[in-house]
Formats: structure tokens, sequence, C-alpha cells
């Protein structure tokens, strides 16, 4: 069975995101509506200057394409592009990869029935250079896995219920009683990224809101999500609002900060063949919710907490997927917490480490409000 999800959404987590923006370098969206909030749904052909294939996507949807393209072939941007000067066709790879997503687009329409199985990932697989020979085994090497496919997947042994994972999850996090009178959460520790070190905070609050607070060493860094409206801020930036697809993302980081009832943020849930995370057995359950990606949620087989979860943005060409993996928890007025979640995508990763967490102490309103817009600097074009 397939699930068919709309364009335009992307469900990176709520940190991953504005890390992606603040750690690996990546341009600000572009085409975003300016400054002042309503999401203006401009194509890219619209907002970007040289647009001759991907023209009629959502201009918010390209960057995530691009990030698709790039660990796709395993290259950075400046495999195609001139810094600071992405409308320039003046790197033969460019010009090749128009050609090469007029060719993915026509092989999944005239043999694929118009469903997207093959993409740049199909034939590149992490390297500009397919390999069209097959590889003679090092000695002692094991066969390569075949891939899974991410969107589906029948358990091939017998499998729990979705409703016995759930169960065994709440079990494991805490009592019912516990669980529910935890209302809200400060978390205070640090995101180490490589050798530096940044200070963070999430500030959570019952069902669904969370802000992320990082202390960069040029200002706040601040991704908010209040339960309908998103926001990034990064410092010397107009404020980002947030995409349907990224509050999709945000919601769920937010409301699985407060799990009492995991089956109602999916519209279905499947157990699938269990698979390993870091040397332990897990369980693994797909949600699904009515035009989006999946979500695979891992739940240790021992303990049944959560440690793993990986949410799939998707971009004109291809997913993008960010693993979550959630490691130390520890008991906190009887509930069990994550101190630690190391946040992978395929372009690098990155550990935050929680020291302090209080809960039902007061988070001051203003935390979950979105700061109004800056007035835009007259250059900032
Ligand atoms: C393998 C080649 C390739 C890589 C790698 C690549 N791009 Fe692109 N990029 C393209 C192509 C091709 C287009 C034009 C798409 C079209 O014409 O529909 C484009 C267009 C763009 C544009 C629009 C420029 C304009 O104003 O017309 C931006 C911005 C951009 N890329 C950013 C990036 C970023 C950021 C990265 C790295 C994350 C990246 N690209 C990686 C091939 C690439
Ligand atoms: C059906 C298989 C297939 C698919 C799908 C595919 N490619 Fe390719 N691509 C190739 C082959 C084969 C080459 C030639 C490799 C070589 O020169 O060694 C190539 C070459 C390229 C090159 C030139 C590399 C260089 O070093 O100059 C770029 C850039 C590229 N592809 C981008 C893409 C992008 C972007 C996508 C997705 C939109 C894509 N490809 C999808 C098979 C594929």
């Amino acid at each position: 069975m397939k699930m068919q999800w709309a364009s335009g959404v992307r469900a990176a987590g709520v940190v991953a995101g504005i890390l992606a923006g603040a750690i690996f370098g990546m341009p600000a969206r572009a085409g975003q509506s300016p400054a002042t909030g309503a999401p203006a749904p401009k194509t890219a052909a619209e907002a970007y200057k040289n647009i001759q294939v991907l023209k009629d996507i959502p201009a918010n949807e390209l960057i995530p394409t691009m990030q698709f393209i790039s660990s796709s072939l395993g290259v950075g941007c400046d495999f195609c592009h001139v810094e600071h000067q992405f409308q320039k066709d003046d790197k033969k790879p460019k010009l090749i990869a128009r050609k090469m997503m007029k060719m993915q687009f026509a092989i999944n329409a005239d043999d694929f029935k118009g469903h997207r199985e093959v993409t740049c990932n199909t034939c590149h697989r992490g390297s500009a250079h397919p390999m069209g020979i097959p590889e003679i085994a090092e000695a002692g090497a094991k066969p390569q896995m075949p891939p899974r496919r991410e969107e589906e997947g029948e358990a091939k042994g017998p499998v729990a219920t979705p409703d016995q994972v759930v169960e065994a999850y709440l079990h494991a996090l805490g009592t019912p009683e516990a669980i529910a009178k935890v209302k809200s959460r400060v978390e205070k520790g640090n995101i180490a990224f490589g050798n530096r070190e940044i200070p963070v905070e999430v500030y959570s609050e019952a069902p669904d809101k969370r802000v992320s607070v990082m202390h960069m060493a040029n200002g706040d860094s601040v991704t908010g999500f209040n339960g309908t409206e998103g926001w990034l801020t990064f410092p010397g930036r107009p404020l980002e609002e947030m995409d349907a697809s990224d509050r999709n993302a945000a919601k769920l980081d937010a409301e699985f900060m407060f799990p009492t009832d995991v089956k109602q943020l999916f519209a279905q849930l499947r157990v699938v063949s269990p698979e390993e995370v870091n040397g332990h057995e897990a369980t693994v359950m797909i949600g699904f919710s009515e035009g989006q990606p999946p979500v695979k949620m891992y739940f240790d087989k021992e303990s049944g907490l959560l440690v793993r979860m990986v949410h799939f943005a998707d971009t004109a060409l291809g997913l993008n997927p960010t693993q979550v993996d959630f490691a130390d928890y520890r008991a906190v007025d009887g509930v069990q917490t994550p101190y630690q979640w190391t946040i992978a995508r395929p372009g690098g990763r990155f550990t935050i480490k929680i020291d302090d967490v209080q809960q039902n102490v007061p988070i001051d309103a203003s935390r979950f409000t979105k700061p109004a817009a800056p007035p835009q600097a007259p250059d900032a074009h």
C-alpha cells in the first residue's frame, strides 16, 4: 500500500530546521513572504531569477530540493553554483542537473505510472558518478542490504499491534497520573557540534507549544511554535514564518513532549519489521497522516522507550530525511524524559545534551508569542 501526500510538506525537526540554517550555513529560504506575515504562495519561478525546470514548485520548496540533490550526489552547493550567484549557469554540472531532473520526471511518468520511484539518489547513491558495474565484494565484506522503502513496509514476522506498542511506551514513561501531571517543561543544556558548544533552552507547554532558544555567538536564534503559528529567528535576519510543513513537524515535536495520546497524532499506525538502533533491537512503527510524509518511530524492545524518530520532508525531487535519536532517559517527577538527543541529516549531525529539567514551572506567555516582525532594513534585498 502506498500513501500519497501533498508536495510542499517539510517534516524536519524544529531544532533541526533552525540548526540547518545556523550551523550548516545554508542560505535563508528565499521566496518567503516579507516580514509582515501573510504567507505568499509564490512559485519558484516568481521568487528566483533563473528557474527553468522547477518553475511551478512552491518557492519555499526550492532550497529543500537543492539539499536533496546535494545529498543524493554527495556534493556541496558549490559543485553546481558559484556562491552568492546561484542564478548563474556558469557550471556544467548545473546544466547537466537540469537535464537529469527532466530525465527523472520522464522515467517516472513513462515507466512508473507517474509515481516518484526513481530519484537522483536511486542512481547516484551519494556520488556524482553512478556505478553501472556491480562491485566485486571485498573478502569478508557483507553484501549490501537493499535499501528499505520508507513509505511502506509489511512486517515479515509476527509483530505487536500499534495499540500494544503505544501502551508499552506510555507504561515505560511513567504512570498515567504522573504523565498527565506534566503541563510544562523547561530544559537547559548545550548543543555540541564538532568541538563547539552552544547553550540552548527548550520551553514546552502542553499540549503543543514549544520554543527553543539557542545562544549563538552573534545573538539568539529562536525556533517557536505556539500551537498554530511557527517562526524562526536568526541573528541579523528578518523573522521567518514556518511554512505549513514545518509547522506540522514542529507540532509533532511539541506534542511528543507530552505524549498522553500518541495514537491521536496519526490517522493510521502500522508496525513493521524490527530494526536495530545502536545495537539494540527496536520495534518500528510508522505513523501516517493525510497529506504528509510518514513518520517512523523506533521503540526499544526492552525498555519500550522511544529511541529514534525519522521524519521526511518532501521536496520536488525526493524526500529529505531527518533522524532524531533519543538517549539518556531519566525520571523527572516520575516521568522518563530524554536528556540527550542527536539530530542527523544527510549533511551532518549534532547532539543536544540537557543538564537541567524543570517541570510545571510557570513560563512567561511572551515566550510563546510570535515576535512582531522588525521593519525590514532598506537594503534587505
Ligand atoms: C547538482 C547540481 C546542483 C547542486 C549540487 C545544487 N544546485 Fe541549486 N540549482 C541547480 C539547478 C539545475 C538549478 C536551476 C533549477 C531550474 O532551472 O529549474 C538550481 C537553482 C538554484 C537556486 C535558484 C537561483 C536563481 O535565482 O535562479 C538556488 C538559490 C540554489 N539552486 C541554491 C542551491 C543551494 C543552496 C545548494 C546547496 C544546498 C544547491 N543549490 C545545490 C543545481 C544544483
Ligand atoms: C537513471 C539514473 C540517474 C538518475 C535518476 C540521475 N542521474 Fe545524474 N547521472 C547519471 C549518470 C549515469 C551520470 C554520468 C556519470 C559520470 O559521468 O560518471 C550522471 C551524471 C550526473 C551529473 C554530472 C556529474 C559530473 O561529475 O559532471 C550531475 C550533475 C547529475 N548527474 C545530477 C543528477 C541529478 C540532480 C539527478 C536528479 C534530478 C540525477 N542526476 C538523476 C545517472 C542518473
